[in-house]
């Protein structure tokens, strides 16, 4: 059975249709890319998935369970964890704070008290390097070190599904190398069983994916694995003859 499945997902907002009848199937285990240029879905793609917005047609199964019209809070706990393109930590929260919040609403849910979300929220922070900014107010760190508080709080709730919405967007090419081996690593150990990453970075989607989906227009373009994918004239063409960014 697939992790997650999208049969012919719709999403408008008004008279244009951001997500246009997609359908996909993300299998256990795997690393995915969701490309596309600028305004062609997936963002909003994520936040169909993740109960942001209900779609106005299809389906969406997770583990085979439909959960379609499931709210948000539902969701987490099942294993849907996400990242968030624009941050928005609670600004007077500490980082620690922020990231056990994401503990207290995943996977483990009411299992786990204060403290333990507190002890989770430790351990990776120690993980991911954030140990010199965990007592600071969340609002007052620079947008990469959001990014990277984004990050630990998804994992955080132990997702089996990780999206993760431009997370290393404006990281230095040898950080984004770094996140890249350390988010397979934690992924492998926490048993994530799919990491699917919107990523404007070329270099992060060839360091991690093993398949992409490209998006034009909201419409599924191209599913297939990474270099196949990145090569196909007509992704080439909807980044106009351009490679994507570098
Ligand atoms: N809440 C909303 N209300 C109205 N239109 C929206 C909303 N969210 C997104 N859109 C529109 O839907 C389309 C897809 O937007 P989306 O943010 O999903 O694109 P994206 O691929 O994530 O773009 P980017 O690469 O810039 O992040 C765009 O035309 C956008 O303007
Ligand atoms: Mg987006």
């Amino acid at each position: 059975m697939a992790l997650l499945e999208l049969e012919n997902v719709t999403k408008r907002f008004g008279g244009l249709t951001a997500v246009d009848h997609v359908s996909l199937e993300l299998e256990h285990g795997q690393f995915v890319g969701i490309v596309g240029p600028n305004g062609s879905g997936k963002t909003t793609l994520f936040n169909v998935i993740s109960g942001v917005f209900f779609p106005e047609e299809g389906r969406i199964l997770f583990e085979g369970q439909d959960i379609t019209g499931m709210p948000p809070y539902k969701r987490a706990p099942l294993g849907i964890g996400r990242t968030f393109q624009i941050p928005r930590p609670f600004g007077s929260a500490t980082v620690r704070e922020n990231i056990a919040v994401g503990a207290m609403f995943g996977t483990l849910g009411h299992k786990t008290s204060v403290d333990e979300s507190l002890e989770i929220a430790d351990a990776i922070i120690a993980r991911v390097g954030l140990e010199a900014h965990k007592d600071k107010a969340a609002g007052t760190l620079t947008p990469v070190e959001k990014k990277l508080t984004e990050i630990a709080r998804a994992l955080a709730m132990k997702p089996k599904l990780l999206l993760m919405d431009e997370a290393m967007a404006g990281m230095h090419p040898s950080d984004i190398d770094q996140m890249v081996a350390l988010i397979k690593q934690i992924a492998r150990e926490e048993q994530i069983a799919v990491v699917a990453m919107v990523e404007h970075i070329m270099r992060a989607v060839v360091g991690m994916a093993e398949k992409v989906i490209v998006l034009h227009q909201g419409a599924k373009l191209v599913d297939a694995p990474t270099k196949e994918a990145l090569e196909d004239p007509r992704v080439v063409e909807v980044y106009l003859g351009h490679p994507p960014e570098e």
